[in-house]
């Protein structure tokens, strides 16, 4: 069958980006093909478009980090053709063909039983930023903080998963401090459940002191750099910060003194590599945290394969918010 596809080819250092008609045999090893309803833009799907990237593995590539859709082909007996699902992380988009393509084929240990009560749009809405936000929350609860303790700061607020987890964080009875580079996007964060909304440079003006004010019980950040040293440096004692990216770099200059001094926890997060088991299980639950009834505010476009290159250009320049759905189905 012939199918529409997003494909990235690097020669050398250089990537080109082209959408291209291709049938079943391009597809890579797996036992569950899946007709792929929608997908989702996730920022290391716009990694794998950068000239000299080390993220995508396979050249030509199809990304797409995030998919759903109707089971079309099964190898196996407990995944039967005609049930909905979702397949992400893994492999998916970086050393494997992704979601960005009317059909794809994955290990059956990668595929998840769409959960009762969300369509394969609403699965892609939430995604793996939603994900992001559910492992979040854990880590800050494994560690005993509670919404009694203070505030909980998202960095990179605006962004898929800064987005997601002021909501989920909201929705937890936290009182939350969203951080963001957006002056324009303060009602879409306060809409999401943000009781405030401070700058990018609110949590670095301190300068070089090794410690700062003690302002948030936790954090969940999604920039790194200098904004995470920021954030274990305000952290208040017995607080915990979650890393769960690098939008304002990988370095993270700081010293021990948070950890020595506070009693503060760096905490990271991992959704690539989460046994399947795990990851069925929080799916299972992800209605409870994300009902389908709020989901359209996190949308910010539907975008056909023809859209995205220049989406994830923008995406990489900081320019978009929320959640932008790729549709793939007829
Ligand atoms: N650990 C994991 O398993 C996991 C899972 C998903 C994502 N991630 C990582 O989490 C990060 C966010 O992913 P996403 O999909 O939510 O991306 P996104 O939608 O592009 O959001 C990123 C946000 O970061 C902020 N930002 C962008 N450039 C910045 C810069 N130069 N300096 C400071 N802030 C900047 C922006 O928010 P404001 O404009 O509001 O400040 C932007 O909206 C990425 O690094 C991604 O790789 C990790």
């Amino acid at each position: 069958m012939s199918f529409e596809a997003f494909v990235v080819t690097k020669e050398g250092e250089d990537v080109q980006t082209a959408v291209r008609s291709l049938d079943d045999d391009a597809l890579v090893d797996g036992d569950v093909v899946i007709d792929v309803a929608w997908s989702a833009v996730n920022y290391k799907d716009a990694m794998v478009t950068q000239p000299g990237n080390r993220v995508a593995r396979i050249s030509p590539l199809i990304p797409g980090a995030d998919l759903a859709g109707t089971v079309a082909a099964s190898d196996d007996p407990a995944i039967a053709v005609g049930t909905e699902v979702l397949a992400q992380g893994y492999d998916l988009g970086v050393s494997h063909h992704g979601g960005f393509a009317g059909r794809a084929r994955v290990p059956t240990g990668w595929v998840v039983p769409l959960p009762v009560g969300l369509s394969a749009r609403d699965a892609m809405v939430i995604g793996i930023a939603g994900f992001t936000a559910v492992l979040s929350l854990a880590r800050l609860a494994q560690v005993g903080v509670t919404p009694g303790d203070g505030p909980i700061v998202v960095t990179g607020a605006t962004g898929g998963v800064g987005s997601m987890a002021v909501s989920l964080l909201a929705r937890h009875g936290f009182e939350v401090v969203a951080s963001s580079g957006k002056a324009s996007e303060h009602d879409y964060l306060r809409g999401l459940g943000a009781s405030r909304v401070i700058g990018r440079e609110d949590l670095t003006s301190d300068g070089a002191r090794v410690l700062g004010e003690e302002r948030w019980a936790g954090a969940v950040d999604c920039v790194g750099g200098a904004a995470l040293a920021g954030l274990l440096r305000s952290t208040r004692y017995g607080g915990a910060v979650v890393a769960t990216g690098l939008t304002g770099g990988p370095a993270l200059e700081t010293t021990v003194y948070p950890f020595i001094v506070r009693h503060v926890a760096l905490l990271g997060v991992d959704t690539v590599s989460t046994p399947i088991d795990e990851r069925r299980a929080l799916w299972s639950e992800m209605a409870t945290h994300f009902p389908a009834a709020t989901l359209e505010a996190f949308v910010a476009r539907e975008i056909g394969l023809g859209q995205l290159a220049g989406t994830l250009d923008a995406m990489l320049a900081s320019q978009g918010r929320g959640r932008t759905l790729v549709r793939l189905g007829g």
